[in-house]
């Protein structure tokens, strides 16, 4: 059984003084129930302590948005796998699409990261997806499975245990289109046979592939009782306390 994975990505939202208030919420709301699913708070790196500190005591874990795949050196504006940890960070979203879209993230930086951050003892959250330009053109298969093997390329199979995949259409992101939880679930059930296929069912029954996408608290349950998505990640409803903890019950 694979343990469901909610996690909010707080994109470039809330101050420290804000996004301590809501993780405190956050935490308040979902301190009795729930143990079966492992919840993450992803805010911006500037609110990192101020959430940490707010989730003292909690079993919420904290993460980051993304990271240089270098420890140390010359790299104006960037943050180390090293210096993430730091800040008490066990989860690293990569390859988000807006990365991808708005910074150029390549597949092959994506896999740099990968494994930069599962060297320094992350779990990363690797982002895949396709635009609706890809999907109407029939590339869905292509463009997620492409996305999958370039980012795995050269992580070995315990490595692979570590981390979790989140497939998020980038349709659905923001734009409070979701995709039905059948449209969800088939590219999931993609993903999960093209594990199976390169490295058999051990890692393919145990990674977790969240969906994301306009996940809210209506729609949530749907999705995460689909046979092969496990859990979510959430952006816009992960900003208010009350939908975010909705959806976590809703994996509960
Ligand atoms: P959304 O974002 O829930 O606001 O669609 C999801 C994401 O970008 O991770």
């Amino acid at each position: 059984m694979r343990r469901p994975l909610v996690a909010g990505n707080w994109k470039m939202y809330k101050s420290a003084a804000e996004a301590g208030t809501l993780a405190r919420a956050i935490a308040s709301l979902l301190s009795r129930d729930c143990e079966t699913v492992e919840v993450v708070l992803c805010p911006p790196f500037t609110s990192l302590q101020a959430v940490r500190e707010a989730l003292a005591g909690s079993p919420i874990a904290l993460g980051a948005q993304n990271m240089h795949w270098e420890s140390e050196g010359a790299f104006t504006g960037e943050i180390s796998p090293q210096m993430i940890l730091t800040t008490g960070c066990s989860y690293i979203i990569l390859g988000h699409s807006e990365r991808r879209q708005y910074f150029a993230e390549t597949d092959e930086q994506v896999n740099r990261k990968l494994k930069a951050a599962l060297r320094a003892g992350l779990s990363p959250i690797v982002c895949v997806g396709e635009t609706l330009e890809q999907r109407e053109a029939g590339q869905i298969e292509t463009v997620v499975l492409g996305q999958v093997r370039a980012a795995l390329q050269g992580v070995s199979e315990p490595e692979l245990l570590k981390m979790a995949l989140a497939y998020e259409p980038v349709w659905a992101i923001g734009t409070g289109r979701t995709a039905t939880p059948a449209q969800a679930e088939e590219v999931h059930g993609l993903i999960r046979s093209s594990l199976r296929q390169h490295y058999g069912e051990g890692v393919a029954g145990a990674l977790r592939i969240q969906y994301g996408g306009s996940v809210k608290p209506e729609n949530a349950a749907e999705l995460f009782t689909q046979q092969n998505i496990d859990g979510g990640l959430i952006g816009g409803a992960a900003l208010k306390a009350d939908s975010f903890a909705a959806i976590v019950r809703a994996a509960c």
